[in-house]
């Protein structure tokens, strides 16, 4: 678990969503060894709870809580125990993210609930989320927003994914979506100081990934033979120069620069974290 030090994000507050596991959990692992306090919040409150006990637990400050970011008065709320019990909202990471709707794993083809579920808590959610911290940064002319969307948002693709069916366009789309928004949300907010941008995750063996390769396997006969790891980096290696899976650490690292000072000419883009995927 990580242990604060002094560092590029030091006295900085940071709010983060869908942090109870995964990649959000990462990020507020290197955001605190960076030096920053976080304010962790997932759907799974007591997920979250766990993130921000085991960062107090190791020196860090945090706090937790349990949030839908598809509710916007959970998102206020807790961004207000945030400013009263952390000082201040500096850096906002909308990081909260679904798949699909629920089966999603067990269908080839996607329903109206994969469309409903992806755009509301993937592009409302987000949208949500920086509306509960933009005034704040306005106010104070000064925030970092680091939004997570995905590479698979860019461009459509096709190697490594043979035997695909549709089931993802929905949350394709809904990341395409963050990404347009990423440019739109900086153009408004850079004259108040505010910088914008996005992290495009490549592939990590979350439990989202976990649903994809499971997906894969139930419905291509070309993987029933293996297990759902060794599709995910059967995939990787089919598409990523490097060959390799990508963590949440890999991902904090480049919120972190993101979140900081170094990158205050950034605004407005969306970088890759993909072990150098390009798609055809
Ligand atoms: N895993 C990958 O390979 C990958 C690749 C590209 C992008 N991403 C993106 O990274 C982000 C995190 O993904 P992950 O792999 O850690 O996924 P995950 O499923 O492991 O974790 C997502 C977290 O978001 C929370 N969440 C879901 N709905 C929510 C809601 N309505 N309100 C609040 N929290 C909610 C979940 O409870 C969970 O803790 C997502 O936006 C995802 O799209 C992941």
């Amino acid at each position: 678990m990580a242990s604060p030090m002094a560092g590029q994000l030091q006295d900085k507050v940071a709010l983060i969503t869908g942090a109870g596991r995964g990649i959000g959990a990462g990020i507020a692992n290197v955001l605190v060894e960076r030096g920053a306090a976080v304010a962790v919040c997932d759907l799974d409150g007591a997920a979250a709870q766990e993130t921000a006990d085991a960062i107090n637990a190791a020196g860090g400050k945090a706090i937790g809580g349990a949030v839908d970011v598809t509710d916007p008065e959970s998102l206020d709320h807790f961004a207000g125990r945030t400013i009263s019990e952390l000082g201040g909202i500096d850096i906002c990471v909308p990081n909260a993210g679904v798949i699909g709707g629920r089966g999603f794993a067990e269908r080839k083809d996607f329903t109206k609930q994969d469309w409903d579920m992806t755009f509301a808590v993937n592009v409302q959610g987000l949208t949500n989320t920086t509306d509960a911290v933009k005034e704040h940064m306005k106010d104070r002319e000064q925030g970092k927003i680091v939004i997570i969307a995905s590479h698979g948002g860019r461009k459509p693709r096709g190697i490594g994914d043979k035997g695909r069916g549709n089931a993802q366009h929905p949350y394709l789309v809904s990341k395409a979506a963050a990404i347009q928004y990423t440019h739109l949300l900086a153009m408004e907010l850079g004259g108040y100081n505010i910088n914008v941008n996005a992290v495009c995750p490549g592939r990590l063996w979350t439990p989202m990934w976990q649903a994809i390769a499971q997906n894969h396997k139930d419905l291509n006969p070309d993987f029933a033979e293996m297990t759902p790891y060794e599709i995910f980096i059967d995939q990787i290696k089919a598409i990523m120069p490097l060959g390799r899976e990508q963590t949440p650490e890999d991902i904090g690292k480049t919120v972190a620069f993101l979140a900081s000072d170094d990158s205050s000419e950034i605004t407005g883009q969306a970088i890759n974290v993909n072990g150098g995927a390009a798609f055809d």
